[in-house]
């Protein structure tokens, strides 16, 4: 089977690897000649665990490859357009530019019956109006469209495209329903269901899923605000939630608000979507403006815990990511975070394993960027964890006492043990978990060289 992927970006890349690894032959199509300058020198633009890896073993085995010709759909039997669908400026609305003007480049450069697929996330109505625009531009070809979109979770995009919960086709052509089976077979044979669709249901699902995962997220984020009020445990609750099976464990993780560039851009799209279509989406409506309001509270906790200022108050920022195992940090809470605190006075020093490159041009100048979470808990009064890097959990409080000055804890993620660190006088304060706060013991401070040096 030969596959044409139009966009080497995050989700054309990964897809891309996978499907030659299950045996496809793959041409990756990315024209930004700084990407592709670098993907022919083995560099990906993304970080993406085992991605590289993977891209490396199918170039060797030369089942991938890289081009910037869009001449490389020619004789392909399917093409997929994974392009960025980023939301427009101002209105929410998915900016579909970038993939009409990759439509209109491929229709010319066609030479025989092909299926055409988005794995963009498009709004409802795309795929009909690709349909109707390459039937202009190609009367002569048999061009067929499908939606197929993709659920893969950054971080975990590798696992989640071989071991898909399901595989969603929407389209209304035999012919690609058929050739698109045929491409996933090796996944379906193993056992993932494939799901027939309309092309326009298709497009709503994979709206649908990303709101519905953030609704539940946002709804997790009120109910441990409710706990704090009321004495309760959000951990407690969601066990409590979680093993009802018609709700299950998963997504239901408190924290600063969902961020990455999915929920937050998708939730805004299927607004526009549903307004639109004159049926509008309140539940949708409201999570966005719960989450955006939630991120910005978040600095709001950090100045409450001292007092109502953070004027000259040192504090540290452990993670920058929206998440772990990725370098991402589009709509990351610790962004919004890092600005409050910055403008009210803070002297704020942050630390993330992955992100550091990527958040220095969106944070104010003068956080201070550290390379290690040792470096910049140094002498800090507070430390505030905003992502759940691996490495975090395991902080000590031997590690917290050595380099800060103060004793006050903000877990956004709540991966620390409360007890523990408030028996060892810390001043703990996590999401949704009770208040039996014991109050910050400052002691005086000695910068590490000195103590060391006694
Ligand atoms: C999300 C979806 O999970 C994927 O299925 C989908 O394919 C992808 O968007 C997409 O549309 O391309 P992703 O944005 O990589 O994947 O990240 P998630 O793991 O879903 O996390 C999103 C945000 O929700 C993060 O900020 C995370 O910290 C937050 N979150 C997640 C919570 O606060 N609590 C949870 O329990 C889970």
């Amino acid at each position: 089977m030969r596959v044409t992927m139009i966009g080497g970006g995050y989700v054309g890349l990964v897809s891309g690897a996978c499907f030659a690894s299950i045996g496809a032959d793959v041409t990756i199509v990315e024209t930004d000649p700084a990407r592709i300058g670098a993907l022919r020198k083995g560099m990906l633009p993304i970080y993406e665990a085992g991605l590289d890896d993977l891209v490396a073993e199918n170039l060797a085995a030369g089942r991938l490859r890289f081009t910037d010709s869009i001449q490389a759909v020619a004789g392909a039997n399917i093409v997929f357009l994974a392009v960025g669908t980023p939301a427009s400026r101002g209105d929410g609305h998915a900016d579909l530019s970038y993939l009409f003007d990759a439509a209109e480049q491929v229709a010319p450069c066609l030479t025989g019956p092909t299926v055409l697929v988005t794995k963009s996330t498009v709004p409802v109505g795309t795929g009909r109006r690709l349909g109707a625009l390459m039937a202009e531009r190609r009367p002569d070809l048999c061009i067929c469209v499908a939606a197929n979109p993709e659920f893969l979770r950054e971080g975990n995009a590798i696992e989640d495209f071989l071991h898909p919960d399901r595989i969603i086709i929407g389209t209304s052509s035999e012919a690609a329903r058929s050739a698109l089976a045929a491409l996933y077979e090796p996944l379906t044979h193993t056992g993932g269901p494939l799901i027939n669709t309309q092309v326009e249901t298709a497009e709503l699902i994979k709206y649908a899923a990303n709101a519905f995962l953030a609704l539940k997220i946002s709804f997790i984020n009120e109910i441990a605000d409710l706990c704090e009020k009321l004495d309760a445990n959000v951990d407690d609750t969601v066990i409590g939630l979680g093993l009802d099976r018609r709700i299950g464990p998963r997504f239901l993780q408190p924290g600063p608000g969902f961020g990455g560039s999915c929920f937050p851009k998708d939730t805004q799209a299927l607004v526009r979507i549903a307004q639109d279509a004159g049926a509008p989406a309140r539940l949708v409506e409201t999570v966005v403006a719960v989450n955006d309001a939630r991120k910005a509270a978040m600095a709001g906790r950090v100045i409450t815990a001292f007092g109502g200022s953070v004027r000259g108050r040192r504090i540290t920022i452990l993670g920058l990511t929206f998440k772990p195992g990725t370098d991402d940090v589009r709509e990351s809470p610790a962004i919004t975070i890092i600005h409050r605190l910055v403008e009210e006075g803070a002297i704020v020093s942050a630390y993330d394993p992955m992100g550091i490159n990527h958040a220095r041009f969106q944070l104010p100048s003068r956080t201070r960027l550290c390379e290690s979470a040792g470096a910049a808990l140094e002498g800090a009064d507070a430390v505030v964890i905003v992502t759940e890097w691996t490495e975090f959990r395991a902080l000590s409080i031997a590690e917290l006492r050595a380099n800060m000055r103060g004793r006050l804890i903000i877990d956004l993620r709540n991966i620390l043990d409360a007890e523990t660190f408030r028996a060892a006088g810390f001043n703990y304060r996590g999401i949704g978990r009770p208040s039996s706060v014991c109050e910050a013991q400052e002691e005086p401070y000695m910068p590490l060289r000195a103590r060391a040096a006694q």
